[in-house]
């Protein structure tokens, strides 16, 4: 099966008529426990008619299978720089042009020093890096309370914003997979649905 992204205007969600349809979304997924929650959002915005390509850093990995996230948006996952079955370009460049909107969550503190310093050395910051100016970007940081206070954090998504434009959802207080209560409970699918909507005027 080829990988190559489908383009926009050719091959619309044909299992919806929902508002999202002839939309294309790149969603990446980066290592952190909410990584689950990633899984509703797909299936929420296939449902509403996008087309959904998900993209994947080796920490992800271990937190979700890609095959559900395959199986959800009925795209290939992508997972590795490197690895492509029948390209003509490079990967990344590929699916940079086709999205007409990035999400990035769960943003684990790492990709988001990454993208503030812009390291490319996994699929989801190479990427980013590649994406047209004018393409939007949504992050829905989630990490402990602990790291979202800590100002190196902080620093390096003001960068992000005020460098890039990338547009934050959340995080917002709640309870923790560490069993605390604080902020950095990453948003829930919905809350990231109604935020990339803005975005997108959908
Ligand atoms: C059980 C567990 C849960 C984790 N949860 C988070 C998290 O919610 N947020 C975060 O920023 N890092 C979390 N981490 C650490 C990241 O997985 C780690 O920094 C990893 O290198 C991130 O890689 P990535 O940004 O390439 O996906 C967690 C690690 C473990 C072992």
């Amino acid at each position: 099966m080829s990988t190559e992204p489908p383009s926009p205007a050719q091959q619309p969600n044909p299992d919806s008529d929902g508002p999202w349809r002839g939309r294309c979304v790149l969603l990446a997924v980066t290592g952190g426990i909410a990584g689950y929650k990633a899984a509703s959002l797909t299936s929420m915005l296939v449902q509403q008619g996008a087309q959904v390509r998900v993209a994947m850093t080796e920490a992800a990995t271990h937190f979700m299978g890609p095959l559900t996230f395959q199986s959800l948006s009925g795209q290939p996952v992508v997972t590795s720089v490197f690895h492509s079955d029948d390209h003509h370009e490079s990967q990344h460049v590929g699916i940079a042009r086709w999205c007409h909107l990035m999400i990035i969550a769960p943003a684990s503190a790492d990709i988001i020093a990454k993208l503030a310093a812009g390291i490319c050395d996994d699929v989801v910051s190479l990427s980013a890096c590649a994406l047209p100016r004018s393409t939007a970007v949504l992050l829905a940081p989630s990490m402990n309370a602990d790291m979202w206070a800590n100002p190196i954090v902080g620093r390096n998504l003001s960068t992000i914003q005020e460098t890039l434009g990338y547009h934050t959802v959340g995080p917002e207080k709640g309870w923790q997979a560490c069993r605390t209560e604080g902020a950095g409970r990453m948003s829930e699918p919905a809350s990231i649905l109604a935020a990339a909507q803005n975005l997108l005027s959908v």
